[in-house]
C-alpha cells in the first residue's frame, strides 16, 4: 500500500512518484496493476466525464461518487480526491465536513487549491487526521480571476509562489501539486519544501508527475496543452502506454523541455 510515508521516502530516495487522474473502477484497477502510485480523482472529471467547460460545476457529491468508484477498483495506490469548488473555501470547518465525506468514500488524501491563505485550513485538516495535497500555480477553480489557463509564477510572481509553497508546507501539506510553473522555479520550490512535489507542466525536477489520463492516452478535449504527451504513440495497448508513462517519469525522460515551460 502506498501511504504518506512511502511518498516522503520516495522524495528522500529521489525515486520519482507517478500519478494519473482516474475516475472509475476499471481504470483504477488497470493503473494500480501497472504500478501508478497515486490515483487522482480530479475535478477535471467535470470536463472529461461530464462535458463541462471548466471544473466549477462539479459538486462534492460528484467527487464522492467517483472516489467510491476508484477506491473499489484500487488495491495498492493512494487515492487522492479533489475538494470541489465551493466545498471548502468558506471556512476550515466547512473544509473538514467536505473532506471527511471524501475520506468516507475511500480517499486517502484530499487536494485543495490556493496559496498561503489556505495554510490554516491545511493545518486544521492535517490535525484532524486528513492528509492534504496543496495545489499551487495554475489553479483551475480560479480560472475566472486568473483570466485563463496560463503559466504562473513568471517574473515578480515567482517570489509569491515560493512564499505560498513554503507556507503550505509548514502548515503540514503532505503533497504539493504545481501546475504550469516554469521549470527552474519548480526546481527551487521542490528543493525548499519538505513535502513531495508533483508537477503538471512544471518540469522534470519535481518529485513526481501527473497528467490527465485521457490526455496521455491521446484523447484531447480541445487544444492540447504544451506539457501533454501522447503515450499511446508507438504502443499497442493502453496498458503499455501507462507502463511507458511510468518508465519515462522514473528515468527522467518525461517531461523534456518540449513539454515544459522554461
Ligand atoms: O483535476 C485535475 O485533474 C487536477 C490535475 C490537473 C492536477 O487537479
Amino acid at each position: 500500500m502506498i501511504t504518506v510515508n512511502t511518498l516522503k521516502q520516495a522524495k528522500l530516495d529521489q525515486n520519482k512518484i507517478t500519478m494519473l487522474t482516474c475516475y472509475d473502477s476499471s481504470f483504477a484497477s488497470l493503473l494500480d496493476t501497472c504500478g501508478i502510485e497515486i490515483l487522482l480523482v480530479g475535478d477535471s472529471l467535470g470536463m472529461v466525464m461530464q462535458g463541462e467547460s471548466s471544473t466549477l460545476p462539479v459538486d462534492l457529491e460528484d467527487m464522492c461518487y467517483h472516489t467510491r468508484c476508484v477506491a473499489k477498483g484500487n488495491k495498492n495506490a493512494l487515492v487522492l480526491s479533489d475538494l470541489s469548488f465551493g466545498s471548502y473555501e468558506d471556512s476550515k470547518e466547512q473544509a473538514f465536513v467536505s473532506a471527511s465525506q471524501l475520506m468516507k468514500n475511500g480517499a486517502n488524501m484530499v487536494k485543495l487549491e490556493g496559496g498561503e491563505y489556505q495554510a490554516e485550513t491545511i493545518h486544521f485538516l492535517q490535525q484532524r487526521s486528513i492528509p492534504v495535497c496543496a495545489h499551487i500555480g495554475l489553479t483551475p477553480q480560479a480560472v475566472n480571476t486568473i483570466g485563463g489557463y496560463k503559466v504562473q509564477g513568471k517574473g515578480d510572481a515567482a517570489e509569491q509562489l515560493l512564499k505560498d509553497a513554503k507556507a503550505l508546507d509548514e502548515a503540514g501539506a503532505s503533497l504539493m501539486v504545481m501546475e504550469c510553473v516554469p521549470k527552474e522555479l519548480a526546481k527551487k520550490i521542490t528543493k525548499e519544501v519538505s513535502c513531495p512535489t508533483i508537477g503538471i507542466g512544471a518540469g522534470v525536477y519535481c518529485d513526481g508527475q501527473v497528467l490527465v489520463l485521457q490526455d496521455m492516452l491521446g484523447i484531447y478535449l480541445g487544444k492540447k496543452a504544451k506539457f501533454v504527451k501522447n503515450f499511446m504513440q508507438g504502443q499497442d495497448s493502453i496498458e503499455n502506454a501507462i507502463k511507458a508513462y511510468i518508465k519515462a517519469i522514473k528515468n527522467l525522460t518525461y517531461p523534456d523541455d518540449e513539454h515544459s515551460f522554461l
